[in-house]
């Protein structure tokens, strides 16, 4: 596997600049006899988006349930702001400030828009009246104010995806995990949700991984891209030189030499 090797380097260049948040270490995880994650490390740097794209199947939520304490890697290690967070369990990260969407809906859905961002709220802020002003604050940022008292269940399903993203939000992350944020969005909600990300690091000062199949969108937000491809990383750097890398385009065309 020369290839991981060779492109290790290339994930040190790129064009952010900030001091290391979350850093993985030859991270691997097995189910049985299959390999998900292998040999797997990489470093997201303060202020910056950084992507993580492959095929189906190529580990990509693995690695955020293994970041995200949601399950242990069989071996590797993380550190996230300085601290080995290997043995940490998700209640212990997320408190530290590393949250995760899921790829799936994850909302409560017969409980209103208000109340899901509310209760994400409340191991942050104690008062009910900081919780109803922190839930305001984000229900705006998100395009939620209007629907408020609906219950997330009812919600168009763009929609939804913007509640998923307000309830990370009212985690106050300093690093959010976004597992195919895009998936379901039509044109015109793909870009205001590329705008949400955008104004998500700029304004905020959050640091965003984001696994994304779709390329423009990816190629588009992100700093630097990290291509895994059976568990592995294929390549790393600047969406121009992974969307040159010959590779990441062999991969993705499914051929084979
Ligand atoms: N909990 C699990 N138990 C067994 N196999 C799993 C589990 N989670 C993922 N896998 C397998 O690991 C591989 C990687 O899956 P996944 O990380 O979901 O890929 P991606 O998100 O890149 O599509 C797949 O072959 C998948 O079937
Ligand atoms: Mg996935």
């Amino acid at each position: 596997m020369t290839s991981s090797e060779t492109t290790m380097h290339s994930s040190d260049t790129g064009t952010a600049a900030g001091k290391v948040l979350l850093k993985a270490e030859r991270l691997e995880r097995k189910f049985g006899g299959l390999t998900a994650v292998a040999d797997f490390s990489f470093e997201l740097r303060e202020g910056e988006i950084l992507g993580l794209i492959g095929p189906n199947g190529a580990g990509k939520s693995t690695t955020f349930n293994l970041i995200s304490g949601f399950m242990p890697p069989t071996s590797g290690q993380l550190f996230f702001l300085d601290e080995n967070i290997t043995s940490k369990n998700a209640t212990y990260i997320s408190r530290k400030g590393l949250i995760r969407t899921f790829q799936h809906e994850s909302l409560l859905s017969e409980m209103s828009v208000a109340d899901n961002i509310i209760i994400a709220t409340t191991h942050r802020l104690k008062t009910t009246a900081a919780r109803q002003e922190k839930m305001r604050k984000i229900a705006g940022l998100t395009g939620l104010e209007n629907y408020l008292d609906v219950p997330a269940g009812s919600l168009p399903h763009g929609l939804q995806r913007m509640l998923s993203i307000a309830i990370a939000l009212a985690a106050e992350p300093k690093v959010l995990c976004l597992d195919e944020p895009l998936t379901g969005l039509q044109g015109v909600e793909v870009s205001a949700a590329l705008d949400l990300f955008e104004m998500i690091r700029s304004k905020l000062g959050i640091t965003i991984l984001l696994v994304e199949h779709n390329m423009r969108a990816v190629m588009r937000i992100c700093d630097r891209i990290l291509v895994l491809n059976h568990g592995r990383l294929l390549a790393a750097g600047t969406p121009e030189e992974v969307s040159q890398n010959e590779l990441v385009i062999e991969a993705y065309l499914g051929h084979k030499k």
